[in-house]
Protein backbone atom coordinates (compact mmCIF):
# COMPACT_ATOMS: atom_id res chain seq x y z
CA UNK A 1 0.00 0.00 0.00
CA UNK A 2 1.34 3.14 -1.11
CA UNK A 3 1.85 6.51 1.07
CA UNK A 4 -0.18 9.62 -0.87
CA UNK A 5 0.79 13.16 0.58
CA UNK A 6 -0.77 16.28 -0.60
CA UNK A 7 0.67 19.99 1.02
CA UNK A 8 -2.21 22.53 0.85
CA UNK A 9 -1.86 26.26 1.20
CA UNK A 10 -5.71 27.34 1.39
CA UNK A 11 -6.24 30.75 0.31
CA UNK A 12 -8.81 32.73 -1.36
CA UNK A 13 -8.93 33.46 -4.87
CA UNK A 14 -11.12 34.66 -7.07
CA UNK A 15 -12.99 32.54 -10.14
CA UNK A 16 -16.67 32.40 -11.89
CA UNK A 17 -18.29 29.23 -12.59
CA UNK A 18 -21.13 30.94 -13.87
CA UNK A 19 -20.19 33.79 -15.15
CA UNK A 20 -19.87 35.96 -11.92
CA UNK A 21 -16.60 36.87 -10.24
CA UNK A 22 -15.98 36.16 -6.51
CA UNK A 23 -14.05 35.00 -3.88
CA UNK A 24 -13.46 31.81 -3.86
CA UNK A 25 -11.32 29.21 -0.94
CA UNK A 26 -9.14 27.37 -3.19
CA UNK A 27 -6.10 25.08 -2.22
CA UNK A 28 -2.30 26.18 -3.74
CA UNK A 29 -3.85 29.17 -6.02
CA UNK A 30 -6.16 27.44 -7.44
CA UNK A 31 -10.16 26.65 -7.72
CA UNK A 32 -11.74 24.12 -8.73
CA UNK A 33 -9.76 21.98 -6.33
CA UNK A 34 -8.01 18.75 -6.38
CA UNK A 35 -8.93 15.11 -6.22
CA UNK A 36 -7.87 13.28 -3.58
CA UNK A 37 -7.27 9.78 -4.99
CA UNK A 38 -5.69 6.59 -3.89
CA UNK A 39 -6.28 2.78 -3.87
CA UNK A 40 -8.30 0.88 -1.12
CA UNK A 41 -5.45 0.05 2.00
CA UNK A 42 -2.92 3.46 1.05
CA UNK A 43 -2.77 6.10 3.61
CA UNK A 44 -3.43 9.71 2.99
CA UNK A 45 -1.40 12.60 4.65
CA UNK A 46 -2.69 15.97 3.73
CA UNK A 47 -0.67 18.73 5.30
CA UNK A 48 -2.94 22.22 5.36
CA UNK A 49 -1.50 25.96 6.00
CA UNK A 50 -4.23 27.92 6.79
CA UNK A 51 -3.93 31.18 3.94
CA UNK A 52 -7.29 32.25 4.90
CA UNK A 53 -6.19 35.34 6.85
CA UNK A 54 -9.28 35.91 8.95
CA UNK A 55 -11.47 32.65 9.29
CA UNK A 56 -10.23 29.19 11.10
CA UNK A 57 -10.78 25.83 9.03
CA UNK A 58 -10.54 22.20 9.02
CA UNK A 59 -11.37 19.43 6.81
CA UNK A 60 -13.45 16.51 6.72
CA UNK A 61 -13.32 13.35 4.51
CA UNK A 62 -17.25 12.66 4.16
CA UNK A 63 -17.79 8.61 4.02
CA UNK A 64 -14.48 7.81 5.65
CA UNK A 65 -14.97 6.16 8.72
CA UNK A 66 -11.30 7.37 10.23
CA UNK A 67 -11.58 3.23 11.83
CA UNK A 68 -8.74 3.81 14.65
CA UNK A 69 -8.31 7.65 14.00
CA UNK A 70 -11.46 9.24 15.34
CA UNK A 71 -8.96 12.52 15.99
CA UNK A 72 -8.53 12.75 12.23
CA UNK A 73 -12.45 13.07 11.12
CA UNK A 74 -12.38 16.90 11.03
CA UNK A 75 -15.38 18.72 12.07
CA UNK A 76 -14.53 21.38 14.65
CA UNK A 77 -15.40 21.31 18.33
CA UNK A 78 -15.92 17.27 17.60
CA UNK A 79 -13.19 15.74 16.73
CA UNK A 80 -10.50 19.15 16.45
CA UNK A 81 -9.80 22.48 17.45
CA UNK A 82 -10.08 24.81 14.34
CA UNK A 83 -7.22 25.62 12.31
CA UNK A 84 -6.71 29.17 12.91
CA UNK A 85 -5.12 31.44 9.98
CA UNK A 86 -1.41 31.17 9.61
CA UNK A 87 -1.25 27.59 11.41
CA UNK A 88 -0.59 23.99 9.92
CA UNK A 89 -2.22 21.04 10.88
CA UNK A 90 -1.46 17.42 9.28
CA UNK A 91 -4.20 14.99 8.74
CA UNK A 92 -3.33 11.23 8.04
CA UNK A 93 -5.67 8.59 7.66
CA UNK A 94 -6.37 5.13 6.09
CA UNK A 95 -8.22 4.53 3.21
CA UNK A 96 -10.36 1.77 4.25
CA UNK A 97 -12.69 0.74 2.03
CA UNK A 98 -13.02 1.55 -2.08
CA UNK A 99 -15.83 4.07 -2.99
CA UNK A 100 -16.47 7.26 -4.04
CA UNK A 101 -16.31 10.52 -0.99
CA UNK A 102 -15.66 13.88 -1.42
CA UNK A 103 -13.96 15.90 1.16
CA UNK A 104 -14.94 19.41 3.06
CA UNK A 105 -14.78 22.30 5.66
CA UNK A 106 -16.49 21.41 8.32
CA UNK A 107 -15.53 24.41 10.51
CA UNK A 108 -17.82 27.82 10.30
CA UNK A 109 -20.43 26.67 7.80
CA UNK A 110 -17.72 27.50 5.20
CA UNK A 111 -17.74 24.61 2.53
CA UNK A 112 -20.22 26.39 0.42
CA UNK A 113 -16.92 29.16 -0.17
CA UNK A 114 -15.54 26.77 -2.37
CA UNK A 115 -14.15 24.63 -0.06
CA UNK A 116 -15.18 20.92 -1.14
CA UNK A 117 -13.68 18.45 -3.82
CA UNK A 118 -13.73 14.81 -4.94
CA UNK A 119 -12.09 11.86 -2.76
CA UNK A 120 -11.83 8.80 -5.10
CA UNK A 121 -10.91 4.96 -3.29
CA UNK A 122 -9.91 2.79 -6.05
CA UNK A 123 -10.53 -1.46 -5.45
CA UNK A 124 -8.02 -3.55 -6.59
CA UNK A 125 -11.03 -6.55 -6.04
CA UNK A 126 -13.59 -4.36 -7.78
CA UNK A 127 -16.46 -6.92 -8.26
CA UNK A 128 -17.81 -4.66 -11.20
CA UNK A 129 -14.45 -4.79 -13.19
CA UNK A 130 -14.43 -5.63 -16.87
CA UNK A 131 -17.66 -4.15 -17.02
CA UNK A 132 -16.53 -0.64 -18.06
CA UNK A 133 -13.55 1.05 -19.91
CA UNK A 134 -13.50 4.50 -18.44
CA UNK A 135 -14.17 6.34 -15.38
CA UNK A 136 -15.38 9.94 -15.54
CA UNK A 137 -16.61 11.94 -12.20
CA UNK A 138 -19.38 14.87 -12.13
CA UNK A 139 -19.56 16.92 -9.13
CA UNK A 140 -23.21 18.36 -8.89
CA UNK A 141 -23.53 21.82 -6.50
CA UNK A 142 -25.61 24.68 -5.56
CA UNK A 143 -23.80 27.69 -5.94
CA UNK A 144 -24.43 31.25 -4.16
CA UNK A 145 -22.52 34.95 -5.48
CA UNK A 146 -22.33 36.29 -1.43
CA UNK A 147 -20.07 34.47 0.91
CA UNK A 148 -20.82 32.55 3.43
CA UNK A 149 -20.18 34.78 6.56
CA UNK A 150 -22.64 37.41 4.81
CA UNK A 151 -25.24 34.34 4.23
CA UNK A 152 -24.74 33.16 7.57
CA UNK A 153 -25.80 36.80 9.31
CA UNK A 154 -29.48 36.84 7.05
CA UNK A 155 -30.06 33.12 8.19
CA UNK A 156 -29.54 33.99 11.67
CA UNK A 157 -31.58 37.00 11.54
CA UNK A 158 -34.36 37.42 14.22
CA UNK A 159 -36.33 38.91 11.32
CA UNK A 160 -35.91 35.28 9.35
CA UNK A 161 -39.28 34.19 11.25
CA UNK A 162 -39.50 31.46 8.30
CA UNK A 163 -36.42 29.78 9.04
CA UNK A 164 -35.12 30.47 5.51
CA UNK A 165 -32.08 29.16 3.92
CA UNK A 166 -29.85 31.22 1.37
CA UNK A 167 -31.43 30.54 -2.27
CA UNK A 168 -28.43 29.46 -4.43
CA UNK A 169 -27.76 31.84 -7.37
CA UNK A 170 -26.72 28.89 -9.88
CA UNK A 171 -26.57 25.20 -10.18
CA UNK A 172 -22.43 23.77 -11.40
CA UNK A 173 -21.69 20.49 -12.68
CA UNK A 174 -18.33 19.91 -12.47
CA UNK A 175 -17.90 23.07 -10.95
CA UNK A 176 -18.82 25.02 -14.95
CA UNK A 177 -22.01 25.30 -16.35
CA UNK A 178 -20.86 23.38 -19.81
CA UNK A 179 -20.59 19.64 -18.97
CA UNK A 180 -19.51 17.91 -21.16
CA UNK A 181 -19.16 13.96 -21.82
CA UNK A 182 -17.61 12.29 -25.24
CA UNK A 183 -18.82 9.15 -25.64
CA UNK A 184 -17.69 6.35 -27.24
CA UNK A 185 -20.00 3.80 -29.10
CA UNK A 186 -19.54 0.33 -28.02
CA UNK A 187 -17.78 1.90 -24.43
CA UNK A 188 -19.17 1.78 -21.01
CA UNK A 189 -18.51 4.63 -18.68
CA UNK A 190 -18.24 4.45 -15.05
CA UNK A 191 -19.96 7.95 -13.68
CA UNK A 192 -19.18 8.80 -10.29
CA UNK A 193 -21.64 11.42 -9.27
CA UNK A 194 -21.16 13.27 -6.10
CA UNK A 195 -23.42 16.07 -4.72
CA UNK A 196 -21.18 19.08 -3.20
CA UNK A 197 -24.50 21.71 -2.62
CA UNK A 198 -25.09 23.14 0.41
CA UNK A 199 -29.01 23.31 0.17
CA UNK A 200 -30.19 22.28 -2.83
CA UNK A 201 -30.97 18.14 -3.90
CA UNK A 202 -30.10 17.92 -7.71
CA UNK A 203 -32.46 15.23 -9.89
CA UNK A 204 -30.02 13.44 -13.05
CA UNK A 205 -31.66 12.35 -16.43
CA UNK A 206 -29.39 11.21 -18.95
CA UNK A 207 -31.54 11.73 -22.50
CA UNK A 208 -31.25 8.23 -24.53
CA UNK A 209 -29.10 6.46 -22.10
CA UNK A 210 -29.63 4.61 -18.73
CA UNK A 211 -27.94 4.46 -15.53
CA UNK A 212 -26.96 1.17 -13.88
CA UNK A 213 -26.57 2.03 -10.45
CA UNK A 214 -23.73 0.50 -8.80
CA UNK A 215 -22.31 2.15 -5.66
CA UNK A 216 -24.09 4.54 -3.68
CA UNK A 217 -21.99 6.41 -0.73
CA UNK A 218 -18.92 3.80 -0.70
CA UNK A 219 -21.17 1.01 -0.67
CA UNK A 220 -21.80 -1.49 -3.68
CA UNK A 221 -25.26 -2.10 -4.89
CA UNK A 222 -26.65 -4.93 -6.77
CA UNK A 223 -27.23 -3.43 -10.00
CA UNK A 224 -30.15 -1.25 -9.99
CA UNK A 225 -31.47 -0.03 -13.80
CA UNK A 226 -32.32 3.82 -13.02
CA UNK A 227 -33.81 6.70 -15.79
CA UNK A 228 -33.94 9.24 -13.16
CA UNK A 229 -31.72 9.82 -9.85
CA UNK A 230 -32.24 12.29 -7.15
CA UNK A 231 -28.92 13.30 -5.33
CA UNK A 232 -29.48 15.04 -2.08
CA UNK A 233 -26.49 16.99 -0.90
CA UNK A 234 -23.43 14.81 0.00
CA UNK A 235 -24.86 11.66 -1.69
CA UNK A 236 -22.65 9.84 -4.26
CA UNK A 237 -24.02 7.41 -6.99
CA UNK A 238 -21.67 5.34 -9.01
CA UNK A 239 -23.52 4.91 -12.58
CA UNK A 240 -22.03 2.38 -15.70
CA UNK A 241 -23.39 4.34 -18.44
CA UNK A 242 -23.43 2.33 -21.89
CA UNK A 243 -22.47 4.30 -25.03
CA UNK A 244 -24.93 3.63 -27.56
CA UNK A 245 -23.83 1.53 -30.61
CA UNK A 246 -24.72 4.46 -33.06
CA UNK A 247 -23.00 7.82 -33.75
CA UNK A 248 -26.21 10.04 -35.70
CA UNK A 249 -26.57 12.21 -32.62
CA UNK A 250 -25.69 14.01 -29.64
CA UNK A 251 -27.30 13.61 -26.11
CA UNK A 252 -28.56 15.96 -23.82
CA UNK A 253 -29.06 15.32 -20.16
CA UNK A 254 -30.70 17.35 -17.55
CA UNK A 255 -29.57 18.36 -13.71
CA UNK A 256 -32.49 20.34 -11.78
CA UNK A 257 -32.45 21.53 -8.44
CA UNK A 258 -35.42 20.09 -7.05
CA UNK A 259 -37.52 23.12 -6.57
CA UNK A 260 -40.80 21.38 -5.75
CA UNK A 261 -39.18 19.30 -2.18
CA UNK A 262 -36.64 21.75 -1.23
CA UNK A 263 -37.97 24.83 -2.26
CA UNK A 264 -41.56 25.21 -0.29
CA UNK A 265 -41.83 29.08 -0.73
CA UNK A 266 -39.76 29.75 -4.10
CA UNK A 267 -41.17 30.05 -7.36
CA UNK A 268 -39.47 28.47 -10.18
CA UNK A 269 -38.67 31.78 -11.95
CA UNK A 270 -36.72 32.97 -8.72
CA UNK A 271 -33.12 31.89 -9.70
CA UNK A 272 -31.52 29.47 -12.44
CA UNK A 273 -32.92 25.79 -11.38
CA UNK A 274 -31.81 23.57 -14.18
CA UNK A 275 -28.91 22.95 -16.68
CA UNK A 276 -28.06 20.72 -19.64
CA UNK A 277 -24.88 18.72 -20.17
CA UNK A 278 -24.02 17.34 -22.72
CA UNK A 279 -23.58 13.12 -24.03
CA UNK A 280 -20.76 14.39 -27.02
CA UNK A 281 -20.00 11.19 -29.91
CA UNK A 282 -19.20 14.33 -32.88
CA UNK A 283 -18.91 17.36 -32.36
CA UNK A 284 -19.70 18.14 -36.02
CA UNK A 285 -22.78 17.45 -35.07
CA UNK A 286 -25.33 19.60 -33.41
CA UNK A 287 -26.79 19.67 -29.90
CA UNK A 288 -30.19 18.63 -29.24
CA UNK A 289 -32.01 20.90 -26.93
CA UNK A 290 -33.66 18.22 -25.19
CA UNK A 291 -34.56 17.46 -22.31
CA UNK A 292 -34.79 21.14 -20.98
CA UNK A 293 -37.60 19.89 -19.18
CA UNK A 294 -38.47 17.09 -17.59
CA UNK A 295 -42.63 16.79 -17.07
CA UNK A 296 -41.98 13.79 -14.39
CA UNK A 297 -39.45 13.27 -11.99
CA UNK A 298 -39.91 10.04 -10.57
CA UNK A 299 -36.10 9.24 -8.89
CA UNK A 300 -35.14 5.88 -8.00
CA UNK A 301 -35.75 4.57 -4.47
CA UNK A 302 -32.86 3.68 -2.64
CA UNK A 303 -34.32 2.18 -0.09
CA UNK A 304 -35.72 -0.50 -2.00
CA UNK A 305 -31.18 -1.45 -3.74
CA UNK A 306 -30.17 -4.30 -2.24
CA UNK A 307 -26.35 -4.19 -0.87
CA UNK A 308 -23.65 -5.97 -2.17
CA UNK A 309 -21.95 -5.84 0.96
CA UNK A 310 -23.51 -9.68 2.49
CA UNK A 311 -24.53 -8.00 5.60
CA UNK A 312 -28.24 -8.86 6.16
CA UNK A 313 -30.72 -7.08 8.63
CA UNK A 314 -28.78 -6.00 11.33
CA UNK A 315 -30.30 -7.48 14.78
CA UNK A 316 -33.05 -5.99 16.49
CA UNK A 317 -32.01 -3.30 18.19
CA UNK A 318 -29.66 -2.72 22.04
CA UNK A 319 -30.00 0.84 21.66
CA UNK A 320 -32.62 3.00 20.47
CA UNK A 321 -32.04 6.47 19.38
CA UNK A 322 -35.32 9.07 18.86
CA UNK A 323 -34.68 12.28 17.48
CA UNK A 324 -37.47 14.71 16.38
CA UNK A 325 -36.95 16.93 14.44
CA UNK A 326 -38.30 20.97 14.80
CA UNK A 327 -37.49 24.37 13.42
CA UNK A 328 -37.99 27.33 16.49
CA UNK A 329 -36.90 30.63 17.47
CA UNK A 330 -34.02 30.44 20.94
CA UNK A 331 -34.91 32.71 24.01
CA UNK A 332 -32.84 35.27 22.06
CA UNK A 333 -35.13 35.15 18.94
CA UNK A 334 -32.79 33.72 16.86
CA UNK A 335 -33.72 30.90 14.27
CA UNK A 336 -32.46 27.51 15.28
CA UNK A 337 -33.08 24.12 14.33
CA UNK A 338 -33.64 21.37 16.85
CA UNK A 339 -33.48 17.90 18.35
CA UNK A 340 -36.14 16.54 20.78
CA UNK A 341 -36.12 20.52 21.39
CA UNK A 342 -31.91 20.82 21.42
CA UNK A 343 -30.47 23.17 19.39
CA UNK A 344 -26.47 22.04 19.20
CA UNK A 345 -24.45 24.07 20.47
CA UNK A 346 -20.39 23.72 19.61
CA UNK A 347 -18.49 23.42 23.00
CA UNK A 348 -14.64 24.71 23.29
CA UNK A 349 -13.10 21.75 24.09
CA UNK A 350 -14.00 18.98 20.81
CA UNK A 351 -16.30 16.59 22.22
CA UNK A 352 -13.83 14.27 21.55
CA UNK A 353 -11.19 15.27 23.67
CA UNK A 354 -13.77 15.36 26.34
CA UNK A 355 -13.91 11.21 25.96
CA UNK A 356 -10.60 11.36 26.04
CA UNK A 357 -9.99 13.13 29.69
CA UNK A 358 -12.80 12.29 31.70
CA UNK A 359 -11.51 9.04 32.73
CA UNK A 360 -15.00 7.01 33.48
CA UNK A 361 -17.37 9.75 33.83
CA UNK A 362 -16.85 10.02 29.66
CA UNK A 363 -20.10 7.66 29.67
CA UNK A 364 -22.46 9.94 31.44
CA UNK A 365 -24.04 12.73 28.28
CA UNK A 366 -23.58 15.43 30.54
CA UNK A 367 -19.98 15.67 30.41
CA UNK A 368 -20.66 17.09 26.68
CA UNK A 369 -22.67 19.44 27.30
CA UNK A 370 -25.60 20.58 24.56
CA UNK A 371 -24.32 18.89 21.84
CA UNK A 372 -27.11 16.10 21.75
CA UNK A 373 -24.61 13.41 23.08
CA UNK A 374 -25.82 9.62 22.86
CA UNK A 375 -23.73 7.54 24.77
CA UNK A 376 -23.98 3.75 22.89
CA UNK A 377 -21.69 0.58 24.11
CA UNK A 378 -19.20 -1.05 22.00
CA UNK A 379 -21.03 -3.89 20.05
CA UNK A 380 -24.62 -2.04 20.42
CA UNK A 381 -27.29 -2.70 17.17
CA UNK A 382 -28.33 1.25 17.19
CA UNK A 383 -31.23 2.09 15.54
CA UNK A 384 -31.60 6.08 14.86
CA UNK A 385 -34.98 7.05 14.23
CA UNK A 386 -35.57 10.68 12.93
CA UNK A 387 -38.53 11.75 12.98
CA UNK A 388 -39.29 14.88 10.23
CA UNK A 389 -41.89 17.27 11.63
CA UNK A 390 -40.71 19.77 8.73
CA UNK A 391 -42.93 20.20 5.34
CA UNK A 392 -39.41 19.41 3.09
CA UNK A 393 -36.91 16.89 2.57
CA UNK A 394 -33.81 16.43 4.59
CA UNK A 395 -30.23 14.59 3.89
CA UNK A 396 -29.05 13.10 7.22
CA UNK A 397 -25.53 12.09 7.48
CA UNK A 398 -23.52 9.94 10.28
CA UNK A 399 -20.22 10.18 10.16
CA UNK A 400 -17.68 6.77 11.13
CA UNK A 401 -20.59 4.65 9.85
CA UNK A 402 -22.15 3.01 6.34
CA UNK A 403 -25.59 2.67 8.46
CA UNK A 404 -28.09 0.31 6.84
CA UNK A 405 -31.61 1.74 5.37
CA UNK A 406 -34.84 0.16 7.25
CA UNK A 407 -37.55 2.21 6.18
CA UNK A 408 -38.28 5.56 4.66
CA UNK A 409 -42.03 6.23 3.68
CA UNK A 410 -43.46 8.80 1.78
CA UNK A 411 -44.15 13.01 2.57
CA UNK A 412 -47.17 13.04 5.37
CA UNK A 413 -46.55 9.43 6.93
CA UNK A 414 -45.88 11.13 10.57
CA UNK A 415 -44.00 9.87 13.21
CA UNK A 416 -42.53 6.53 13.96
CA UNK A 417 -44.83 3.99 15.67
CA UNK A 418 -41.62 1.83 16.49
CA UNK A 419 -42.96 -1.36 14.97
CA UNK A 420 -40.71 -4.03 14.05
CA UNK A 421 -38.91 -4.27 10.88
CA UNK A 422 -38.87 -7.06 8.15
CA UNK A 423 -36.55 -6.60 5.52
CA UNK A 424 -35.94 -9.06 2.33
CA UNK A 425 -32.80 -9.03 1.27
CA UNK A 426 -29.54 -6.84 2.65
CA UNK A 427 -30.57 -3.39 2.97
CA UNK A 428 -28.90 -0.53 1.16
CA UNK A 429 -26.12 0.95 3.38
CA UNK A 430 -24.69 4.08 3.20
CA UNK A 431 -23.79 7.52 4.87
CA UNK A 432 -26.03 9.80 4.15
CA UNK A 433 -30.01 9.56 3.70
CA UNK A 434 -33.36 11.58 3.01
CA UNK A 435 -35.97 11.94 5.32
CA UNK A 436 -39.43 13.01 3.77
CA UNK A 437 -41.84 15.82 4.60
CA UNK A 438 -43.41 14.92 7.76
CA UNK A 439 -41.99 12.01 7.84
CA UNK A 440 -39.36 9.61 9.31
CA UNK A 441 -37.05 7.25 8.34
CA UNK A 442 -35.12 4.22 10.33
CA UNK A 443 -31.27 3.55 10.67
CA UNK A 444 -29.64 0.77 12.20
CA UNK A 445 -25.34 0.26 12.58
CA UNK A 446 -23.21 -1.53 14.60
CA UNK A 447 -21.08 0.06 16.93
CA UNK A 448 -17.74 -1.26 16.01
CA UNK A 449 -15.70 2.35 15.82
CA UNK A 450 -14.98 3.98 19.14
CA UNK A 451 -15.07 7.93 18.66
CA UNK A 452 -17.51 10.67 18.88
CA UNK A 453 -18.89 10.73 15.68
CA UNK A 454 -22.10 13.53 14.31
CA UNK A 455 -25.38 12.95 13.14
CA UNK A 456 -26.57 15.97 11.03
CA UNK A 457 -28.49 17.29 8.30
CA UNK A 458 -26.29 17.93 5.47
CA UNK A 459 -27.92 20.85 4.44
CA UNK A 460 -25.12 23.27 5.77
CA UNK A 461 -27.49 25.89 6.89
CA UNK A 462 -29.43 23.49 9.14
CA UNK A 463 -25.55 22.43 10.84
CA UNK A 464 -25.31 26.40 11.53
CA UNK A 465 -29.16 26.76 12.66
CA UNK A 466 -28.05 23.70 15.54
CA UNK A 467 -29.74 20.30 13.47
CA UNK A 468 -26.87 17.94 15.03
CA UNK A 469 -26.44 15.02 17.61
CA UNK A 470 -23.32 13.44 18.79
CA UNK A 471 -22.74 10.08 18.95
CA UNK A 472 -20.23 8.93 21.88
CA UNK A 473 -19.25 5.35 20.46
CA UNK A 474 -17.59 3.01 23.11
CA UNK A 475 -16.35 5.67 25.73
CA UNK A 476 -14.73 2.97 27.66
CA UNK A 477 -12.19 2.54 25.26
CA UNK A 478 -11.69 6.31 24.35
CA UNK A 479 -10.58 7.16 28.39
CA UNK A 480 -7.22 8.06 28.54
CA UNK A 481 -6.71 8.41 24.77
CA UNK A 482 -4.05 10.86 23.99
CA UNK A 483 -4.44 14.02 22.31
CA UNK A 484 -1.62 13.41 19.07
CA UNK A 485 0.42 16.54 19.25
CA UNK A 486 -0.36 18.48 15.95
CA UNK A 487 -3.63 18.75 17.77
CA UNK A 488 -2.22 19.94 20.98
CA UNK A 489 -0.43 22.98 18.99
CA UNK A 490 -3.80 24.09 16.96
CA UNK A 491 -5.37 24.16 20.44
CA UNK A 492 -2.79 25.65 22.57
CA UNK A 493 -2.26 28.69 20.00
CA UNK A 494 -5.78 30.00 20.22
CA UNK A 495 -5.79 28.96 23.70
CA UNK A 496 -8.40 26.54 23.98
CA UNK A 497 -8.14 23.79 26.62
CA UNK A 498 -7.49 20.57 25.67
CA UNK A 499 -9.00 18.38 28.65
CA UNK A 500 -12.55 19.21 30.33
CA UNK A 501 -16.00 18.65 31.36
CA UNK A 502 -18.57 21.18 29.59
CA UNK A 503 -20.63 20.46 32.81
CA UNK A 504 -17.97 21.48 35.05
CU1 LIG B 1 -20.11 15.83 4.96
CU2 LIG B 1 -20.48 16.24 8.98
O1 LIG B 1 -20.23 16.00 6.95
Amino acid sequence: AAIISYDWNIGFVSAAPDGVSRQVIGINGQWPLPVIEGTAGDTVTINITNSLGNQSTGLHFHGINQKGTPFMDGPSAVSQCPVPPGSSFTYTFQLDEPGTYWYHSHSNGQYPDGLRGPLIVHDPNDPYAGQYDEEIILTTSDWYHDEVGTLIQQLLNTSNTGFNPPIPDSLLLNDTQAAKFHFTPGKTYKVRIISMAAFASTLFQFGGHQMQIIEVDGSYTQIATADQIRVAPAQRYTVLIKALATTDLNYAFLVALDINRDFTNVSASVFPHNITGYIVYDESKAYPSFPVEVDTWAPADDVTFQSQSGQSLLASPTKEITLNFTFGIDSQGVPRSYFNNITYVAQKVPSLFTAFTTGSSNTNPLVYGTVNPFVVESGDIVQIVVNNNDAAIHPFHLHGHQFQVLERPASGSGAFDGHNIAFLGAPMQRDTVTVNANSYVVLRFQANNPGVWLFHCHIEWHVIMGLAATIIEAPESLAGGTIPSDHQSVCNAQKIPLAGNAAG
